[in-house]
């Protein structure tokens, strides 16, 4: 009974955790400069665009894979209808939008594309 619940509860907090992807050619200091702004990127991708974007694959929510070529800070801001109405500069910064392009640049790719949110 108790391997049981175990085995339940393993399952229903089975979570998603991204992880960080940097090329192996880059700069030990380069890339402990480039962590902070991943884990800051992290943080704000939650905040702002997790809602539309994350899927949810079986019992977990994932971060799919953008198109890399997307991934330019002021392109995001006017790419589609949804963007430039949720995506005023009080709400995300340049910065931040820039330090959100770092953290899907360089993150481990889970090989699943985005789709088209639904709302
Ligand atoms: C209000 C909902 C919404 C929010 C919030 C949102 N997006 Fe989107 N996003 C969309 C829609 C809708 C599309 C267009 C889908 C399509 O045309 O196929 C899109 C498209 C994209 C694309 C193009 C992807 C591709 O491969 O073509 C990228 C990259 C992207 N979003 C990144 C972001 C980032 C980064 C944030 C947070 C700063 C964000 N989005 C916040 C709704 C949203």
């Amino acid at each position: 009974m108790a391997a049981a619940i175990a085995a339940l509860m393993s399952c229903a907090t089975r979570k998603y955790t991204p992880v960080a992807d940097f090329p192996p050619e880059m700069a030990e200091n380069i890339r402990t400069e480039y962590m902070k702004i991943w884990e800051k990127g992290k943080v704000l991708y939650g905040m702002n665009c997790a809602e539309c974007h994350n899927q949810k694959v079986g019992r977990r929510m994932i971060i799919p894979d953008f198109s890399r070529e997307k991934l330019e800070g002021y392109e995001l801001r006017v790419s589609n209808r949804q963007h430039e109405e949720n995506m005023p500069d009080e709400r995300v910064t340049a910065e931040e939008l820039s330090q959100i392009c770092v953290f899907l640049s360089f993150r481990k790719k889970t090989g699943i594309p985005m789709q088209p949110p639904v709302r």
